[in-house]
Order: structure tokens, then C-alpha cells, then sequence
């Protein structure tokens, strides 16, 4: 059986309203054991299903699914090449693997990530049709050197528009965790391939977290929060998943296209504006060692500035981590 088959079902199902075994095999014209054999595949996809005797079956909560027109009147003006996908290892994996075959601005999407990539060689916990899992593939032609700042500039993209919907506090942790009151919203990984002298193509990758499940939770090692409980703690109303990943792609592509010819220098204000811990005493850490200080900024190519007893040490990304030392 087909991922389409079972893209209609949930697609019936979504609405988070009950719906009988008879009307799902009638809807999707099956037999009431296929549709069975259908349903069981949810809570493997870690989608909670409930039964009702007499009552049929629902989503509690229901589910907003990627619509792939939806999605693509959002990202308006955005016009490039949108692989929407059921389940994948990883939309970064995904647009790695096929950099040499697809064209600049391409943009992978799942609803579920069986091998999520997080910074550091950590997971990224990617549960089915609950959070957004998006990357796009950009070409450079100058080489790994025109990407300074560029993972910073995609930070600052991604806190615009989450608070474009009205949320308040979004901050960003150097180089581009996207939190509230400590706790990660977003989070973002660029991958690079090609001549890190020339034509090189980087694949963004943004994970925000929508509606965690609480099962799922259990495997994130850092404070979280999702979209859904910020707006309810803050009053805002309306927002749609689809809505966001439309404007994430309209955003990044846009973003892209200015740091290609501006460089970091367009965005160091405004990462600046949302920067979490400056003028703080926090902690960094590399593969050697762990320095502490007060947290100064970032320069004109987005390196880390720490005030440490002796002088300003620079740091430029790759394994370095910071937390609060407060
Ligand atoms: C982080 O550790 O903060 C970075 C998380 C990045 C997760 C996103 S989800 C979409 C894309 N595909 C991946 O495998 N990872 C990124």
C-alpha cells in the first residue's frame, strides 16, 4: 500500500474529529480490514490514535498537514523546486545527497525525520506531522569564504519570522539557536558541499519546534518549547503550520539572496538586536577547552567575541558550544 493511501487517511483524520471504520473504507474505497491495516501504521509513526467504541477513530487534537499549494501561495515570491515528503531520514541529508542535481533554492519538507541532524552530531527529534523540518538548498560562488556570517544571518531569519506570527522574547544564542526564556524554539544546521574554493552549495536546515509531542520530548537533552504553548502563553491566536513553513521558505530564499551580495554585513544589527547573554558572563566550549568570560557581541564576520581576563578571544563556529556561566 501506497504513502498516498496513507496521506488520505490522515488527511480524513486530521480534522480531529471521530470518524467510523465504515465511512474511512467508503472514503478511501478499501475494505474495513485494509483500512485496519492502515491505521495501525499511525502509532508507529508515533501519531496518537484513539478509539471510541461505536464512536471510530480520531487524532486527538487533529493534525495540520503540509499542503503542497498552501505552501506554495505562502512562500510567495519564492518559485524554485518544493520535494514534499511523507517520512525521510533528513531533508539535509536529502538535498546533500542530490546537491549536484538540483538547482539553487530548492526546498525539502517532511512531516517526520527518521535520522534528524543536529548540530554537534546530535539528533534532532522529528516526530511525524507535528513540527517543521525544512532545508533549502543555495549555490555560492565564492567558496567557503563568502559564507562568514551566513549561519548567524539564517538565525536571524528564522527568529523574524517566528515573530512575525506575534510572539514575543525570541532570542538568538550564538551562532543561531533560536530560544524563549532559555528554552530552544528553532534550531538550524547548513551543511556544505562542492569547491570550498569556488561553486559550493550550502543546504540550510531548520527545525522548529511546532507541537512536540510529549513522547517524543522525552528524547531532547536541552530545555525546549514549542510554537503551540508559547502563542497559548502569550495570547497569540491563528497561526498555521503551513502559513509558517511558507513564510520560512519566502524568508530564507529572500535572505539568501541579499547575503549573497551584502554578506553578514546586512544582518549584524539585527542579530545583534536578539542576542542572548551579552554583556553576560557565559561559558565556551571547544573540542580543547572551556573558556569563561563576558559575553562582548560578534564581529563584521559573525565570530563569537568573549571579554576573558587578558584580552578578546575570537571564536568562529564549527564544535563550539556556550551556555550561560550565571
Ligand atoms: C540544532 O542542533 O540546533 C540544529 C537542528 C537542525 C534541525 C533541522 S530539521 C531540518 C533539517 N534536517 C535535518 O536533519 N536537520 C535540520
Amino acid at each position: 500500500m501506497s504513502d498516498a493511501v496513507l496521506m488520505q487517511l490522515l488527511r480524513i483524520l486530521a480534522d480531529g474529529n471521530y470518524h467510523s471504520g465504515e465511512e474511512l473504507g467508503e472514503r478511501l474505497s478499501m475494505s474495513r480490514t485494509a483500512v485496519w491495516k492502515q491505521l495501525k501504521k499511525l502509532p508507529e509513526l508515533g501519531v496518537e490514535l484513539q478509539s471510541g467504541r461505536g464512536q471510530g477513530y480520531c487524532l486527538p487534537g487533529g493534525l495540520e498537514l503540509f499542503q503542497r499549494e498552501r505552501l506554495l501561495k505562502e512562500a510567495e515570491p519564492w518559485q524554485g523546486d518544493l520535494q514534499l515528503e511523507l517520512v525521510l531520514d533528513s531533508t539535509n541529508a536529502q538535498l546533500m545527497t542530490r546537491s549536484a542535481n538540483v538547482k539553487s533554492g530548492t526546498v525539502c519538507i517532511a512531516e517526520q525525520q527518521t535520522a534528524g541532524r543536529g548540530r554537534r552530531g546530535r539528533a534532532w527529534v522529528s516526530p511525524f506531522g507535528q513540527n517543521i523540518y525544512l532545508s533549502m538548498l543555495w549555490q555560492f560562488e565564492g567558496g567557503a569564504s563568502s559564507l562568514e556570517g551566513l549561519s548567524l544571518a539564517v538565525g536571524v531569519c528564522v527568529a523574524e519570522v517566528l515573530e512575525g506570527l506575534g510572539l514575543n522574547g525570541v532570542t538568538l544564542k550564538w551562532p543561531n539557536d533560536v530560544l524563549v526564556d532559555q528554552r530552544k524554539l528553532a534550531g538550524v544546521l547548513l551543511e556544505m558541499t562542492g569547491d570550498p574554493a569556488g561553486v559550493c552549495q550550502v543546504v540550510v536546515g531548520v527545525g522548529v519546534n511546532w507541537r512536540m509531542p510529549i513522547g517524543a520530548a522525552q528524547n531532547i537533552d536541552q530545555p525546549w518549547v514549542d510554537v503551540s504553548h508559547l502563542a497559548e502563553e502569550q495570547g497569540v491566536s491563528g497561526v498555521s503550520r503551513n502559513a509558517v513553513a511558507g513564510r520560512l521558505i519566502a524568508a530564507l530564499s529572500s535572505m539568501l539572496t541579499e547575503f549573497s551580495s551584502v554578506g553578514f554585513s546586512g544582518f549584524r544589527q539585527r542579530w545583534l538586536s536578539r542576542a542572548a547573554f551579552v554583556g553576560r558572563s557565559v561559558a565556551v566550549s571547544t573540542a580543547k577547552e572551556t573558556s569563561s568570560g563576558v559575553l562582548l557581541g560578534v564581529d563584521e564576520a559573525g565570530a563569537l567575541l568573549l571579554d576573558v581576563a587578558g584580552g578578546v578571544q575570537r571564536y568562529y563556529g564549527g564544535e563550539v558550544s556556550l551556555r550561560s556561566a550565571e
